[in-house]
């Protein structure tokens, strides 16, 4: 997946190959292809099929979403976040960010749907990988009524912001995604990457406030006010963007989850 993301395009072949090779994608994606959401004109059966109706676009996100199904998957013990939750929160973020951009009129950056998905990827690496205490950092945080990312700053000297971007570099994930990661709670940098970190912020926190993806979860998350003017969002487009993310997601997640 990793190569699969360093090419600027990807060729029907190629994506064939991969998705036969991986019986439990194959099925996701003959399952996508023959779903309410594509089914046109009768049953598909063959994966080359399935890529034409779906579009190599479509496809190609699905098989970077199951490819980070492994890690994203993984329940981030310290912040008791079960494994379900977690992938589905980063899915939400992926498909809402490019929701945004649509709905903006604007064409999203190359790589903005990983970055969605990958944007927490450091709750693993805090939570399960180094099994970091949150006690005091969820304490500080309500004590202080200051933002997750803060307190783990104050208390651990590191955020899972950076620590899932340090992850990702070391991965050679594209520089574009490791930013977004890095600074997807802290957007205003004026950056090249600027736009995408936008996009993944905003979408974060529109997950959270309008429960996209999430189940029963409501925590309180505003996005930066010079995000979403960069971004020229008014409440009626982030609305309308938050629908139809939400259908997409409905539609899509009893595939990838079964
Ligand atoms: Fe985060």
């Amino acid at each position: 997946v990793i190569s699969l993301l360093s090419k600027p395009e990807v060729d029907i072949t190629e994506l064939k190959t991969i998705i036969e090779h991986e019986p439990s994608l194959a099925s996701s994606v003959l399952r996508l292809a023959n779903s309410a959401y594509a089914r046109r004109y009768g049953e598909i059966v063959s994966i080359k099929d399935a890529i034409m109706r779906l579009g190599t676009e479509t496809v190609l996100k699905m098989v970077i979403a199951t490819g980070f199904n492994p890690l994203i998957a993984k329940q981030a013990r310290s912040y008791d976040l079960p494994p379900e939750m977690l992938w589905k929160h980063s899915v939400a973020v992926a498909i809402t960010s490019e929701e945004i951009a649509r709905k903006l009129g604007t064409v999203e950056p190359a790589h903005t749907y990983t970055a969605g998905l990958l944007h927490d990827v450091g709750k693993i690496v805090l939570g399960s990988c180094l099994e970091i205490d949150p006690e005091p950092i969820l304490g500080m945080a309500l004590r202080e009524r200051i933002s997750i990312d803060i307190a783990e700053q104050q208390v651990l000297g590191i955020d899972h912001a950076e620590s899932g971007a340090i992850l990702l570099e070391n991965w050679n994930l594209p520089p574009s995604v490791v930013e977004v990661v890095r600074w997807h709670h802290q957007p205003d940098r004026g950056v090249e990457t600027q736009l995408m970190i936008d996009l993944v912020h905003v979408a974060n926190a529109l997950c959270y406030v309008c429960d996209i993806g999430l189940t029963g979860v409501r925590l309180k998350m505003c996005p930066s006010c010079e995000s979403v003017a960069r971004l020229n969002l008014t409440s009626e487009v982030a609305e309308k963007a938050a629908e139809t993310a939400k259908e997409r997601i409905e539609s899509l997640l009893p595939i990838f989850i079964g």
